[in-house]
């Protein structure tokens, strides 16, 4: 397993995370555990913000927080001076409760309710993508009533297909996302919006997909983009000064991926833009990226207990954890992949293929096939990482697991930041009816 962040060998030859033994971690707060490594999360934060703000001061980069929330990490993101991509009432309640400052929210989402669009409305927060028609008659609505002036983006689909697995695949003509191009859909949502008293059209937006290691798939999207800034202004004589390119940057989870440095990519994103501006005679639009996954992705570890080991000689040996799919469904659903290592015998030399299994009632219920460990043992202590996003996020109470808890850890501390839920939080909602006592 490559060591990310703060993560070293201690002298107990056991994986430490942010000064911290994971094998005391796992002790302490028990097993499926969520480790955050603070100072690594700070430093890829820093990262973008260096690349992207320090050297263009107009720009903004923004988290994706779908990729992992909660209040602690909001604290963290204003901390470091990014801004927040919100996608539902419930992340924009998360980011308000923390106390996110809001003019730095942007609010995402193709099927947003009056109720969430009221929510975003009343606590001004900075930016609505507006997806869609609908969307963008029923906010001039809600804005009218309530006698204010959203300021807004338009998600458009500048038809690229970037590759990597289908279901993240957003930027190409045939998905839910957006207002295409190509089709001329996009001109008309542009016409649309300038033409309404309650909306004021800021800018534009695009998102391609995720885990996207090609840089040129971005640069493809920026020249498509200011393409259309420029067609914008030619057709309704209005020069927009924001464009948001989306995130969508691929980490490193396993031997094969190659993500870029975030300083490259930036400098691809920054230097496409600007000659595109000089040739088509524009000025520089404010940038904005919003990452999520290469911001918190290889921040996060899970630790799992090993309990049952069951060999079928001459096929295979399944080493099953106390979690699983209900933790982290990424296996099950996207195929990825993942690497993790006995945190407890951080220095013993691999001597068997085994994969990884969870506890969940299902066959497809894999975490890691085929992985190389050193003798694995009950009660050891896996440690899987790079699973900081969209595992926390994505978690589930399938088979009424409880979800783990998340502890962020830093110079040898270790603070909770969302507690484990217990069994009585399983049935906390649910009602029996009168007839049924
Ligand atoms: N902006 C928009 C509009 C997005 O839809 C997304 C991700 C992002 C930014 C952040 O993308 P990132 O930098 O994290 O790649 N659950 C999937 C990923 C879904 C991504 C959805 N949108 C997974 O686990 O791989």
């Amino acid at each position: 397993m490559k060591l990310h962040g703060t993560m070293t060998i201690n002298e107990q030859g056991h994986l430490s995370i942010g000064g911290c033994d994971a094998v005391e971690l796992a002790r302490e707060f028990g097993t499926p555990l969520y480790v955050m490594d603070e100072e690594h999360l700070r430093a890829i934060c820093r990262e973008y913000y260096q690349s992207f703000v320090t050297k263009y001061p107009r720009n903004e980069v923004i988290y994706a927080s779908k990729a992992f929330l909660t209040k602690a990490m909001a604290r963290i993101i204003a901390q470091e001076k990014l801004g927040l991509d919100v996608v539902s009432g419930g992340e924009l309640y998360t980011a308000l409760e923390a106390g996110f400052p809001a003019e730095h929210i942007y609010f995402h989402g193709n099927n947003k309710s009056p109720e969430e669009l009221s929510l975003a409305l009343d606590s001004k927060i900075g930016r609505i993508i507006v997806d869609n028609l609908y969307e963008l008659e029923l906010l001039e609505g809600l804005c009218r009533e309530k006698g204010v002036k959203a300021k807004i983006l338009l998600r458009l689909q500048p038809g690229i297909e970037a590759h990597t697995h289908e279901y993240i695949q957003t930027g190409q003509i045939d998905s839910k996302f957006g207002m295409a191009i190509a089709t001329g859909q996009a001109m008309e949502i542009v016409q649309r919006a300038l033409a309404f008293d309650h909306v004021e059209l800021k800018g534009l937006h695009c998102h391609i997909g995720s885990q996207i290691f090609e840089i040129a798939s971005f640069k493809h999207a920026a020249e498509v983009m200011m393409d259309f800034l420029k067609r914008v202004q030619e057709e309704t004589c209005r020069e927009l000064s924001e464009l948001n390119l989306g995130g969508g940057i691929g980490i490193y989870y396993a031997e094969d991926d190659t993500p870029a440095p975030i300083q490259e990519f930036a400098e691809t994103i920054m230097n496409t833009v600007t000659e595109k501006a000089n040739a088509l005679q524009l000025k520089v639009p404010k940038i904005i990226i919003e990452p999520g996954r290469s911001i918190v992705g290889t921040v996060g570890t899970t630790l799992y207990t090993v309990g049952s080991i069951k060999n079928i000689p001459g096929i295979r040996t399944y080493v099953a954890v106390d979690g699983g799919m209900a933790d982290n469904p990424r296996p099950a659903l996207y195929q990825a992949k993942y690497e993790a290592a006995l945190a407890n015998k951080m220095q013993e030399a691999p001597t068997e293929v085994v994969s990884i299994t969870g506890k969940c009632c299902e066959s497809g219920d894999m975490l890691i096939w085929d992985i190389e460990l050193p003798p694995v043992e009950s009660g050891d202590i896996l440690a899987v990482s790079c699973t900081g996003a969209y595992n926390y996020s994505m978690s589930s109470n399938y088979n009424r697991l409880p979800r783990p808890a998340v502890v962020l850890v830093r110079d040898g501390n270790a603070d909770l930041i969302v507690a484990r839920e217990t069994y009585a939080d399983l049935v906390r909602n649910d009602l029996v009816p009168a007839r049924l006592k």
